[in-house]
């Protein structure tokens, strides 16, 4: 298995083109199930997530062109997606797919209103906690589908296809809202979604629906309105920019103590992270195209975080914002109310010298004048990040393990840093 060694305390300083959003442009490519026609991505990000879904598509019975070739190995390290369903041939997701990425299951909703049938793997437990698809599933089952658990799969059936239905969500889920509004596209009548996620990348997606031709109202509101149509057809579309991706890169120029400009981006689809920042010493400055961030203070302040939905503080940056705050004058709280087990990075940050007690939800940091380098391992996309930025931040070495997690939704996350000064080099295992 690769690692990633880096030798830390050197300012950054440059510029980074952020990538296309992994989690934007997973659920836009299953949106190609809902037509026969050609639906092209651009700005995907080359990442692994993207090589997965494109092999389960294909299962599926779609066809993939990246950048003109054809690419139904799952292999990709292009640009530009063409994904064409003419025609469902398997309506299986199976265990082996979804289990190593949830979006996976999002298939489901698709494929019922395409066709009335879906057997999707449940994604079992992950390392950030349980995940249940309960919400897509009772969703589903107001729209008229019959779900049955069998062999650790959704058995989905509609035979006489998705009606509509006024559903309420008893929590706030990104995945569900995306499942049921793509089912509820091709649905008779009219689809409430209320309590629906806001994230931008929902926003990204009904964009996409309604150039394929979808009735969508209420975008960036908690109540989305869809009224069925009969067929959908092909689009092209521009993926988003990466959010997480911009500001996992933006605490990379504060914790060092660096300036970099990212581009390709938006300020404000990174608001509240953005505010955190400033109260902890940065100086933000929007572009035309992205922002330039850098450090003002000479050290950083504690501030206390806690995640929410969007437009409160994302989960997925909670690990980063970690990491900064393991070198902050005096402490910060850190309150995780989205996922229930997403702390481990805790005891590898701990190994660089971090001070950290976990309370339940929520994380003490304790601010330390420094850290010093040494081996990790991380259990996740974003907790193996926070490592590296760490690492990017302490004295002498750090070598982080199990990169396979990077690679998920990083794209050349070393030659990016490496281009603004990082010292950082992947070892590739023999
Ligand atoms: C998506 C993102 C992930 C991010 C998360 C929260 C993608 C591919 N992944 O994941 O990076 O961390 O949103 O912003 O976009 N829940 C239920 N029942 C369900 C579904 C979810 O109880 O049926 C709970 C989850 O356990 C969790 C909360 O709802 O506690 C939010 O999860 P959700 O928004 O669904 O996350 P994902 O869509 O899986």
């Amino acid at each position: 298995m690769d690692s990633i060694r880096i030798r830390g305390g050197k300012p950054l300083n440059g510029k980074i083109e952020i990538s296309g959003a992994k989690n934007a442009a997973l659920p836009l490519m299953v949106a190609s199930l809902l037509t026969e026609e050609t639906l092209t991505l651009s700005n995907l990000p080359h990442v692994a997530d993207i090589s997965t879904l494109i092999s389960l598509l294909c299962q599926h019975g779609a066809t993939a062109e990246m950048n003109g070739q054809s690419v139904s190995d799952g292999c990709s390290d292009g640009r530009s997606l063409s994904i064409t369903a003419d025609r469902i041939t398997s309506t299986e997701a199976p265990y082996d797919i979804v289990r190593k990425m949830r979006a996976g299951a999002l298939v489901m909703g698709p494929l019922l209103a395409r066709i009335g049938k879906a057997r999707v793997s449940l994604p079992g437990g992950c390392a950030i906690g349980t995940r249940p698809m309960n919400l897509h599933v009772s969703g589903l089952e107001q729209m008229g589908a019959e779900i049955k658990i069998v062999g650790g799969y959704m058995e989905a059936e509609a035979p006489a296809g998705l009606t509509s239905a006024e559903i309420r969500f008893e929590t706030v889920s990104v995945g569900a809202t995306e499942n049921l509004l793509m089912a509820a596209t091709l649905a008779k009548g009219t689809t409430v979604l209320e309590n629906a996620a806001k994230e931008p990348e929902i926003i990204d997606l009904i964009q996409l629906l309604r150039q394929m031709g979808a009735d969508i109202e209420g975008d960036g509101t908690e109540r989305l309105v869809i009224r069925g149509v009969d067929k959908l057809h092909g689009a092209r579309y521009r993926v988003m920019p990466d959010r997480i991706e911009t500001g996992t890169y933006a605490i990379a120029a504060v914790i060092t103590g660096g300036k970099i400009e990212l581009t390709n981006t938006r300020a404000e689809l990174i608001r509240s992270v953005l505010d955190i920042l400033v109260e902890a010493g940065a100086d933000v400055v929007e572009t035309e195209n992205g922002l330039v961030i850098s450090r003002s203070a000479a050290r950083i302040n504690g501030v206390d975080i806690m995640t929410l939905p969007y437009p409160g503080y994302p989960t997925d940056m909670q690990a980063q914002m970690m990491a900064l705050m393991t070198i902050a004058d005096g402490a910060a709280m850190i309150t995780e109310t989205i996922f229930e087990n997403r702390f481990m990075h805790v005891p590898e940050l701990a190994r660089l010298g971090a001070n950290i007690t976990v309370h339940g939800h929520s994380a003490l940091v304790r601010g330390v004048q420094k850290l010093v380098g040494a081996p990790v391992m991380a259990t996740d996309l974003r907790a193996s990040v926070s490592l590296v930025l760490a690492g990017l931040a302490a004295e002498g070495e750090t070598v982080i393990n199990r990169v396979y997690h990077l690679d998920r939704g990083y794209e050349r996350l070393e030659e990016k840093l490496a281009a603004c000064g990082a010292d950082i080099e992947r070892i590739v295992a023999s």
